[in-house]
């Protein structure tokens, strides 16, 4: 094909026009949506079979006179098409980055949904919190095994063979080793000896665990519950230091219209001893079947260590003083979620379960 002779000066026609050629390529940069599509564009425009290469190459047919003025139009257009096409592409540079920058973007308010992996359960999640409670007083965490040999679940405790206090407790046996010297730990306190037998006083500890015992399921008892165990050991130990410790606790981790009442008590290991109780935080003290219209829900016990107890780990009677105590965690989350009957927490209906 042979390109159209482009004119010069005011004749235009039939010539090519550059100003033509100038609009004509801003519609086709317009019409380009991509870089890529411009890249085919600038070939199009600028290659060495555009219309406008051609355009030069045809000035070769004007007469010599027209030939300069003609040239620096053309070139004039040429450079028109090239800052529209570098203005293009910038454009497109810009809309390129931008979406880079979106799509890398991290939106750090996004809230993330809970992983549908279910959670701890309720009574394991007291269990912590009540760790931290004590924690939060200077108490360290500790724990002892589940199953236990009669030394530790009575002996050392001052419950000697044959002793009645062993009367409600000594059950689940084990097979393993003599008849009736290993068992299911009937209680946490068997930690206390083992943390007194394997480090000195002073000691501020807490043992949460499971224990087991013979009971019949009902409102308030479940045949494998937990307790946490409390024990201090150090010189000038008073009463006052258990009553405080126990109402620091009980308002802590209850709220402050929740009280703590300390009832005497007996237990072969401590002396003298106490129970601990609660207002019922079902009935606000009123009295209800949970707490047998008493107003108070029994946690657990506590005491002063006795003297038989340190004798029996080596420990001078006379030099050091302490307390324990040892309550039920499933008893505690009863009452600070408020749940009358705590064979809930066991059922596993996990429609319950997620309410609290
Ligand atoms: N171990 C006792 C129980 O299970 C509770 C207790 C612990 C009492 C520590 C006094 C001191 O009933």
């Amino acid at each position: 094909m042979t390109p159209p002779p482009v004119t010069g000066g005011e004749a235009r026609s039939p010539g090519v026009d550059p100003e033509a050629l100038v609009a004509s390529a801003v519609e086709v940069l317009e019409a380009t949506t991509t870089l890529t599509e411009l890249d085919e564009a600038q070939t199009e425009l600028l290659g060495k079979r555009s219309a406008l290469v051609r355009a030069h190459q045809a000035l070769a047919s004007l007469e010599p006179a027209q030939r300069p003025e003609a040239g620096r139009r053309l070139n004039e257009a040429r450079r028109s098409i090239e800052s529209h096409l570098s203005e293009r592409r910038e454009e497109f540079e810009r809309g390129e980055r931008a979406a880079r920058l979106q799509a890398d973007r991290l939106d750090l308010t996004e809230v993330i949904a809970p992983p549908l992996r279910g959670r701890l359960h309720v009574v394991q999640r007291t269990r912590v919190e009540l760790e931290d409670v004590f924690v939060g007083m200077g108490f360290v965490v500790a724990e002892g095994p589940e199953a236990e040999t009669d030394w530790y679940n009575f002996e050392a405790l001052n419950m000697p063979p044959a002793h009645p206090a062993r009367g409600m407790w000594d059950t689940l046996y084990l097979e393993l080793g003599e008849p009736e010297t290993v068992m299911l730990r009937t209680h946490t306190s068997p930690v206390q000896i083992r943390l007194m037998e394997s480090q000195g006083p002073p000691i501020y500890a807490v043992m949460p665990g499971k224990c087991y015992r013979r009971d019949t399921p009902d409102s308030r008892h479940i045949p494998t519950f937990h307790q946490i165990e409390g024990l201090v050991v150090d010189r000038g130990i008073s009463f006052a230091d258990l009553a405080g410790t126990i109402e620091t606790f009980t308002t802590a981790y209850f709220g402050l219209d929740i009280h703590s009442r300390l009832r005497p008590s007996y237990f072969p290991f401590t002396e003298p001893s106490a129970e601990y109780e609660i207002t019922c935080t079902i009935c606000k003290g009123k009295g209800c079947r949970t707490c047998s219209q008493t107003g108070w829900i029994e946690l657990g016990g506590c005491g002063m260590v006795d003297p038989a107890v340190f004798e029996a780990v080596g420990l001078d009677p006379d030099e050091w003083t302490g307390f324990a105590f040892g309550f039920g965690i499933d008893r505690c989350t009863q009452m600070r979620h408020e749940i009358p009957d705590m064979r809930v927490f066991f059922d596993n209906d996990v429609r319950v379960l997620r309410q609290i």
